[in-house]
């Protein structure tokens, strides 16, 4: 059942490019530049007026919620509130009139998540989600659903959902700008056309040598002191997204933050056995990231450069080579390699990839 595969992870990982593919089928639709999320409760009438959007989730799905406030303040215009569900449910949060929460679970049954979906809607918000599971507690208590269709995870690291999610998200995005006139029905068109050409560039990401490249690299790297993440814009979360991965199943220590901030604290960790990953494609934060590539150098760091940016290629002792894309799909395609980083380093430190020490797939009590 793993297909070959010696572990879930890694199948579930190059299950993506399929997981994009059903995530899309049926809803795309190009004549009006458009989409149709499927079910009830996304239609304009209930988008377009909607103020503010609040985002509760936990983990690798509050990292897919970061991206999904880029898409839709980026694309739809509409502000968007994230917060961590486990500080959400237990601050007291004010949320404006026309608030519409969007909780993010693959499972549905995370404790944390829910309490704060509930949360929301006794404050007078419309409940909603991403979820990946059909007749969850989430799904339920929700008055409309975006439905990933990632099929089972099994690994305990999360991967596929992760990606249904950045996608779901930029449905989501691309529907309710249509839904209040943000987004024309030729920017939808292109949108559109784009989405189209993701599955072709996850494949190069997944080729056999560009996994054997990044099990070069996590052999290279498997026993430094610990690894540095950083991205910015709408690939800070996949810095986040890297980070954990590697805690997760590999148990070294690593650190995800927005480039932007390490130099105010991060900046004093580097040493040469540290490595900083630098997530970095082309758009409108590359050159920024490209100083801190520089910096991070100067102070004698290990840099890899992960993205579709060639010149942070050039600056980086090593590189992982990511296809160029629309810059809102980009973290798409990079947190790819960062998922095979941490797989491997896991396997080349003899971890338990599938079931990793302290941790349960799915966290339902507090
Ligand atoms: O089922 P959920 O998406 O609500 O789960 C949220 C987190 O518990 C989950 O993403 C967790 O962080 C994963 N182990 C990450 O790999």
């Amino acid at each position: 059942e793993k297909g070959g595969y010696e572990h879930y992870m890694l199948k579930e990982i190059h299950e993506q490019p399929d997981v994009l593919a059903r995530t899309l089928e049926g809803r795309l639709r190009p004549d009006t530049g458009d989409v149709d999320l499927g079910g009830e409760g996304w239609e304009d009438s209930d988008l377009a007026n909607v103020e503010r959007v609040q985002v509760v989730a936990c983990g690798t799905a509050l990292h897919a919620g970061y991206i999904a406030r880029y898409m839709i303040e980026g694309l739809a215009g509409v502000p968007v509130d994230i917060d961590f569900a486990s500080e959400f449910r237990y601050r007291d949060p004010r949320l404006v009139k026309n608030t519409m929460a969007l909780a993010i679970s693959q499972s549905g049954e995370t404790a944390d998540t829910l309490a704060a979906l509930r949360l929301a809607r006794d404050l007078g918000a419309r409940p909603t989600s991403i979820c990946n599971v059909v007749g969850s507690t989430v799904m339920r208590e929700s008055s409309a659903t975006l439905l990933t269709e990632a099929g089972p995870e099994i690994g305990v690291a999360s991967t596929k959902a992760f990606v249904a999610q950045v996608v779901a998200a930029y449905l989501l995005a691309l529907r309710m700008g249509r839904a209040n006139g943000r987004i024309s029905r030729e920017q939808g068109r292109e949108m559109i056309e784009e989405l189209k050409r993701l599955r072709a560039r996850m494949e190069t990401v997944l080729a056999p040598e560009a996994v054997e490249h990044i099990r070069e690299l996590a052999d290279r790297h498997r026993n430094v002191k610990g690894f540095f993440f950083l991205g910015r814009g709408i690939n800070f979360p996949i810095a986040l997204e890297g980070a954990l991965k590697l805690k997760e199943i590999s148990y070294m220590h690593a650190e995800g933050y927005p480039a932007g901030e390490m130099k105010h604290g991060p900046i004093a960790l580097i040493e040469p056995d540290l490595t900083t990953v630098v997530v970095n494609s082309i758009g409108g934060v590359s050159e920024k990231s490209r100083s801190n590539i520089e910096q991070v150098k100067a102070r004698g760091g290990r840099v890899i450069a992960v993205g579709s940016d060639r010149q942070s290629h050039e600056i980086a002792e090593e590189a992982v080579v990511v296809p160029e894309s629309s810059e809102w799909l980009s973290p798409v395609l990079n947190v790819i390699p960062l998922q095979l980083l941490a797989y491997h380093i896991a396997d080349l430190r003899g971890c338990d990839i599938d079931k990793p020490r302290n941790l349960a797939k799915s966290v339902t009590v507090e």
